[in-house]
């Protein structure tokens, strides 16, 4: 069977070729990325300025530059451990922004598991439980500690 291309199909098969190269590359950026994140591992400040800073904004109190897209103000985190009786509910706030919330809630608030793989180290809650956690996750949880009023 013989079919003939128009100038029309191979502008599309270009144009597919051209998203393929685009797409390896910028896998291999991800990868070269990844790699790199390995070794170092970064401060709270860095994790949260990277991460929440345009939700939360800069000191934490819910007033990031990305407000106005919301549907649902981002909370003010500042207010965490006023809210727990004047104790900072760590393990909470680490299963949230792990992304253990509720599926409606998805689109609010993105899910940090990915970013946050980093190696476990067992992290003891105030009742003695030991949880192996994230390393950057308690680095992040301790930097938003240090924002409570
Ligand atoms: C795209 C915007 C956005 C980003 C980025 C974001 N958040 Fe949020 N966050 C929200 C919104 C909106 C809420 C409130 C609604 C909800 O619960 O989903 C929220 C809620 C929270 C809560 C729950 C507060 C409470 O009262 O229980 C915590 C904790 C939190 N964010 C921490 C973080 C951390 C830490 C990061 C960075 C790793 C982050 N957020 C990044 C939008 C964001």
């Amino acid at each position: 069977m013989y079919f003939e291309m128009g100038a029309d199909g191979q502008a599309k098969v270009f144009s597919i070729l051209k998203v393929l190269n685009f797409l390896s590359l910028t896998l291999a950026t991800m990868i070269v990325l990844a790699a790199c994140s390995v070794q170092a591992p970064q401060s709270g400040a860095t994790l949260y300025r990277e991460n929440c800073q345009v939700c939360h904004g800069r000191t934490g109190a819910g007033d990031g530059p990305n407000v106005g897209d919301l549907p649902i103000a981002p909370a003010n985190l500042r207010l965490l451990a006023e809210a727990n009786g004047g104790v900072f509910p760590t393990e909470q706030v680490m299963i949230e922004i792990y992304g253990y919330r509720g599926k409606d809630l998805d689109a609010l608030m993105p899910e940090f598991g990915p970013v946050l793989d980093s190696p476990q180290v067992i992290w003891t809650a105030a009742d003695g439980r030991e949880i192996p956690t994230p390393s950057a996750l308690i680095t992040l949880a301790q930097y938003l500690e240090t924002l409570q009023n």
